[in-house]
Order: C-alpha cells, then structure tokens, then sequence
C-alpha cells in the first residue's frame, strides 16, 4: 500500500473507531488509529469515566491495541475529532503526544481530521519538541 491508501485506511479506520466513542460526559467523540511496522492499523477511541480522571484518550486505547498485537512502532498517527479543523484541530493532548513518543520517530506524521476528511498535518516534533524518550534511558 502506498502512503495515500495508507492514510485514506487510517482515516477510515479513525472515523469508524470515533464512532464507538464512549463520551457521555463531554460528548466530545475521538477516533484514533496507528500504522505500525507490519503495515497493520489499530485503532481505539475515548472512553471516559463517572470518576473523570480515569478518562482514556482515543490514542491510548490504540496504543494498547499495537502493543497487544505486537507491534512495536507507530509509522503514522490519524486522530478524528469534531470542531473547526482550522482553529481547533483535535491535536492529541500532551500525555498522549508522550505515549507516542515511546514508538514513534521524530518524524512520524501525526494527521489530525474532522470528521468530513479535512486534514492538517504535523510531525510528532512539531508537537512535542525536545521530549524525553527511551534512548535517554539507554546506558
Ligand atoms: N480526547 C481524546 O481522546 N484525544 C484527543 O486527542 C483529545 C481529547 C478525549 C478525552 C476526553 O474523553 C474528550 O476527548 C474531551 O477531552
């Protein structure tokens, strides 16, 4: 598959994950979906909580999706959120830009899209500059 079917898939794949979206507290519906280094997509979606801290972002879940899978590396990142895609693109929260940090590359695209397909595009760089990763661990 080259990158554009890549990214019409992970679209697809975000989009339909959003809508399994448990979100009764903010009604706000996030789809998230991740290619890894097999070419395979996972996704996830939010899942909020009465206690509102135990909240999961759409991203984490399909985090935990590539792990369990196997997968150890996000190639590219797809996040479907409402609102204007030009003023208030759904872009991942600073935890979860810090989970993607642990399987992804500096250069890893992360496209954030509404739900009509309109996009934006950043590097997980861009949106998370001089982060702290495993190789600062490394001995
Ligand atoms: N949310 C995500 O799932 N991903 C994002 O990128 C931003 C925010 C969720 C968390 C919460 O369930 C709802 O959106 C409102 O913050």
């Amino acid at each position: 598959m080259d990158a554009l079917h890549d990214e019409q898939a992970l679209f697809d794949a975000a989009a339909a994950a959003r809508l399994q979206a448990y979100a009764p507290y903010s009604k706000f519906l996030v789809g998230a979906a991740l290619l890894d280094e097999a070419g395979r997509i996972h996704a996830g979606c939010n899942v909020e909580n009465a206690a509102y801290p135990q909240g999961v972002c759409a991203e984490a879940g399909a985090l935990s999706a590539l792990v369990l899978a196997g997968g150890r590396q996000v190639l590219a990142v797809l996040v479907v959120g409402a609102g204007d895609i030009a003023t208030q693109p759904c872009t991942p929260c600073g935890g979860c830009r810090q989970k993607l940090r642990e399987f992804a590359m500096p250069g890893t695209p992360i496209v954030v899209a509404d739900p009509s397909g309109l996009r934006r595009r950043w590097t997980l760089a861009q949106l998370l500059p001089e982060s702290f990763g495993p190789e600062h661990l490394a001995p």
